[in-house]
């Protein structure tokens, strides 16, 4: 069984995905990761975030295996260049095997992106989208990123995550959109509690 998961950045679709897959007992995929990684290769190597080729490269040669160890490749700097990478088609080319497979394993699994329910798993058994304002979506990442201990200003978060919703939804190959067949969850006034709960309910509905 594969629950897809998309929604714009900071829309609290990693948390969300994160519970429903303990809950159902299934594996979890971040997809932004592998989007952050690949951003990570090029700017290690001091190459430019534009370079398609060696993008592809850091894509096709990217270790999975060790996504969830570095806590820079959740930072800040990391979403703005793995959204401007992400952007060529053959670094999401390189990337949709592994997510696949990923889908595959059994029971199941939950992969939240941008593109899931519409181009990594489009036969997927539940797909929710899920949004909140820009605003909202500003003062969690704010909030995140204080926790973490990186002090930046709330207005400067807010024109990060305007920046990307409109390069995410606008770029030639794969925008964020929701699938015809998904299920919108706005969580702008919602916790991330009331937002599993209400998750929750839309998948054994959709279940049976
Ligand atoms: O979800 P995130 O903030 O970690 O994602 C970082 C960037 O990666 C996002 O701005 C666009 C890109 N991305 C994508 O294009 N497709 C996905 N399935 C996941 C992320």
């Amino acid at each position: 069984m594969i629950i897809a998961i998309d929604g714009p950045a900071a829309s609290g679709k990693g948390t969300l995905g994160k519970r429903l897959a303990a809950h159902f007992g299934f594996a979890h995929l971040d997809t932004g990761l592998l989007y952050r990684a690949v951003a990570r290769t090029l700017l290690d190597r001091g190459l430019d975030l534009t370079d398609e080729a060696a993008a592809t490269d850091a894509a096709l040669n990217l270790d999975v295996g060790h996504l969830d160890d570095d806590s820079r490749l959740r930072g800040a700097e990391m979403g703005e260049a793995a959204s401007v990478v992400s952007a060529f088609q053959p670094v999401r080319d390189a990337l949709l095997a592994f997510q696949r497979q990923f889908g595959a394993r059994p029971p199941g699994a939950v992969l939240d992106g941008r593109d899931i329910g519409t181009v990594v798993c489009p036969n997927a058994d539940v797909k929710l989208f899920i949004t909140a304002t820009p605003e909202e979506r500003a003062r969690r990442r704010h909030r995140e990123l204080a926790g973490r201990g990186e002090t930046v200003a709330y207005e400067s978060i807010l024109a990060d995550i305007r920046r990307r919703d409109e390069r995410d939804m606008n770029r030639a190959t794969a925008p964020l959109k929701a699938a015809s067949d998904a299920l919108t969850l706005d969580t702008t006034h919602l916790d991330a509690e009331a937002t599993f709960q209400a998750a929750l309910g839309l998948v054994e509905a959709r279940i049976g």
